[in-house]
């Protein structure tokens, strides 16, 4: 191990660390990914010393050339098992120091690990929320495809998880890509949220040299500056509404999820998963398990937990930057990883189910019609509740005679209420049905060609 027992704060302790403090103390596993985004910080540093007059062209020139050397060295390396160092930071100047000289100790001239923490966590969390973008972006306009293609596939739409009214499964689908666009949105605010330099903060009270704070930030990148230090070291509200996109993300998912679990069972048969997203059983042949499903799931208990494990974390820390924040990163990676790998996934299956029209077709009740019966008398005068009442009473007289609700006779009918006609059996078309309710987010089909247009330009806009 390269590194072993190098500290930036050792001159005033007699004793080295013990190794069990070494352990607690150690962040470099978590921290070694931002190793891209500390170089890039600190050769930004070194232009604002510079620009200051800290460091002369010379000096500047020189650790410049040393940062892009000691990238190389990092980008060789096979990962933070190979260094014994406290964390990324330390990491990057001890290899300036190793390849420069003294001029490398310039580098930390008016900063602290605190606000450089800060700095290299929202340089990381900017690109993070793109990809998490991208990806949902991906499943959003998988979902709508698969939607737009199953606008003439009526199933039953379901309340309490009893068949209620028919729907278009398009309909459906597209209930679960609206969520997953305002889950977009969200992130699009924390990205901006984000977008803030803390560079220039210190250790707490600020740098006591004239940095120029908002050259720096547009050398970085970043839209403003951190208008107070002690918070500019200390925020990570950002982190936790990206923890909060990605729980909610998950639970959005794990309900998708939730659906294809169970319209993938026998008993609804709605929806056949790909082979490709589906695994058997070592013991039962005839098994297709929707492993993608479940594990998309099961994946979204880790994303709540990051996020409730972080605002506990958070929540009694006193004023300036406290060690306690360096948990914020495990919570903040692992969400984002565990995402980068669900997202991908749910999308492939998404893409690759196929419906089954015929079992949606064939689970559809007449008693789905119970609803549309009662708006056929509203249609004829007569008052909703009571109309409500008199079908209900159908139900009840389908129920005793061990019928169903369309297969009762036109006597049976106007023996509750003299408006049924002829044209009543119409009602029971679950076609008609779903076409009666073309109102703007209805699920008719021109409705849902609507909604189609709707989701583009939300998404568009997201
Ligand atoms: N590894 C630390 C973190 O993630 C870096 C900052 C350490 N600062 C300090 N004063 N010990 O927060």
């Amino acid at each position: 191990m390269k590194g072993s027992g190098h500290a930036l704060w050792g001159a005033r302790f007699d004793d080295g660390l013990s190794p069990e403090m070494e352990a607690l103390n150690r962040s470099l596993d978590a921290d070694w990914r931002l190793w891209r985004h500390d170089v890039r910080g600190s050769r930004a540093w070194a232009r604002g010393l510079e620009r200051a007059g800290l460091l002369s062209s010379a000096e500047a020139a020189e650790i410049d050339r040393g940062l892009v050397r000691v990238a190389r060295d990092l980008e060789a390396a096979g990962g933070p098992s190979e260094f014994a160092d406290e964390d990324i930071h330390t990491v990057v100047e001890r290899l300036l120091t190793e390849k420069i000289g003294a001029v490398g100790g310039k580098l930390h001239t008016g900063r602290s690990r605190n606000d450089q923490v800060s700095t290299d966590f929202r340089l990381w969390g900017r690109e993070a929320i793109d990809l998490l973008r991208g990806s949902l972006s991906s499943l959003i306009a998988t979902i709508a495809d698969r939607a737009r293609e199953s606008a003439g596939i009526v199933m039953p739409g379901y309340t309490h998880m009893q068949q209620a009214q028919p729907v278009t499964a398009g309909h459906w689908l597209l209930s679960r890509a609206w969520p997953l666009v305002r889950d977009m949105e969200h992130l699009a605010a924390v990205r901006n949220e984000c977008d803030v330099l803390p560079l220039g903060s210190g250790a707490v009270a600020g740098c006591p040299f004239d940095v120029d704070r908002g050259a720096l930030a547009a050398d970085l990148g970043f839209s403003r500056v951190s208008e107070n230090s002690m918070d500019g070291v200390s925020d990570r509200d950002w982190a936790v509404r990206l923890l909060f996109g990605a729980a909610m993300t998950g639970v959005h998912l794990s309900q998708l999820a939730e659906d294809l679990v169970l319209f993938s069972s026998s008993e609804f048969g709605y929806v056949r998963l790909g082979d490709a997203f589906t695994t058997g059983s070592s013991l039962m042949p005839q098994k297709r398990n929707p492993d993608v499903a479940e594990l998309t799931r099961g994946k979204s208990g880790r994303l709540v937990g990051n996020l409730a494990g972080t605002l506990v974390m958070l929540k009694g820390l006193p004023t300036g930057y406290n060690r306690d924040l360096q948990e914020d990163k495990e919570a903040v990676f692992d969400s984002v990883d565990t995402l980068a790998v669900v997202l991908p996934a749910i999308t492939g299956a998404v893409a690759g189910m196929t419906l089954n029209p015929r079992r949606m077709g064939q689970a559809l009740r007449a008693e789905l019609h119970a609803t549309d019966l009662a708006d056929y008398l509203v249609r004829r005068g007569v008052a909703f509740r009571a109309a409500h009442h008199m079908v209900g009473e159908l139900v009840r007289a389908a129920e005793d005679a061990d019928k169903g609700l369309g297969d009762l006779t036109l006597e049976e009918m106007t023996a509750v209420h003299p408006a049924f006609g002829e044209d009543v059996f119409a009602v029971f078309d679950p076609v008609a049905s779903v076409e009666s309710r073309a109102v703007r987010g209805g699920t008719s089909e021109a409705a849902l060609q609507a909604q189609l247009e709707a989701l583009a330009t939300a998404l568009g806009r997201a």
